[in-house]
């Protein structure tokens, strides 16, 4: 059973009315791994981010979670199941303080284990000091980085075994974008396998294990970041150089280990 990917994705389609935006996407994503899913703007990342935690529905195809099915799952039995969801835009409520964001948020481990939500809670404030700082502050004066961790620490209360990620770093500093990298770097040290969406190509590659590129509704590449080039880049995401403009940076050094080697010494840490 552990050797069976955490996240099975078989050739799914979704739309809107009469539209239909994802033309049968498939790929998977091994436990303890980081998938990353990249593309231009339209392309489906988003909506396939939201098929995945079941808040569009999947018109055909399946998703398969842990071995189970879980294509017509409610987005809340999928939270408990396991999957947790960072959505694009943060989507963390400004008026409500950090501490009241992070028990919306939980609002499924309450209810199933009323006790474990405090340990959670302390779990999120360990991880995330600023937060702990901060629990009484309202979360739209925070700056975007602690937004960002704000978004990440209320997928995380729900302790997770997969979290879906949607353009984390958008409209971050720079500097803010390092904290967020070594933020989810942390978390994925912690064993919790992850889908992340970038549009920050060279960010996003130099967290991932596996690169799935999108282009209209479906994956056209799927691949070991280790072992991909510029012409790939470029031929489907119509970008150029990303990989040597990063020569000397993370994300060359994030070519150097075997995604195999790296996904199993993250797992056993
Ligand atoms: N709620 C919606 N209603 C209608 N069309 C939508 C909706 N959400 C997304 N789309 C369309 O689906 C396509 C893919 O969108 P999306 O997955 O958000 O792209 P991205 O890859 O930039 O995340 C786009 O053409 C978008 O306009
Ligand atoms: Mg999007």
């Amino acid at each position: 059973m552990t050797d069976t990917p955490l996240l099975e994705v078989h050739d799914i389609t979704a739309g809107f009315g009469a539209v239909t935006v994802l033309h049968g996407v498939s790929f998977e994503v091994p436990r303890g791994s980081i998938a990353g899913i990249f593309g231009l703007n339209g392309a489906g990342k988003s909506v396939t981010m939201k098929c995945l935690a079941g808040v569009v529905p999947t018109r055909s195809g399946s998703v398969l979670f842990d071995g189970e099915d879980v294509t017509r799952m409610s987005p809340e039995r999928r939270v408990a199941r396991g999957m947790g969801h960072v959505p694009q835009g943060r989507q963390v409520f400004p008026d409500l303080t950090v501490e009241e964001n992070l028990r919306l948020g939980a609002y499924t481990l309450r209810r199933r284990n009323r006790s474990r939500y405090q340990a959670a809670l302390d779990g999120v404030f360990d991880r995330f000091p600023v937060l702990r700082d901060r629990r009484t502050q309202k979360a739209g004066t925070m700056s975007g980085g602690q937004q960002a961790s704000l978004a990440v620490g209320r997928a995380l209360i729900n302790e997770p075994q997969l979290i879906l990620v949607d353009e984390p770093s958008a409209g971050l500093s720079p500097v803010a974008t390092l904290e967020l990298d070594a933020v989810l770097q942390e978390v994925a040290k912690t064993g919790v396998t992850m889908v992340l969406v970038e549009q920050n190509i060279a960010f996003g590659l130099s967290l991932v294990d596996t690169a799935h590129l999108m282009q209209t509704g479906t994956v056209v590449h799927s691949g070991p970041v280790a072992e991909l080039d510029d012409q790939t880049l470029a031929t489907h995401l119509g970008i150029g150089r990303v990989l040597q403009a990063a020569a000397g940076s993370a994300l060359a050094a994030r070519q150097a280990p075997r995604p195999k080697e790296k996904a199993r010494a993250r797992r056993t840490a």
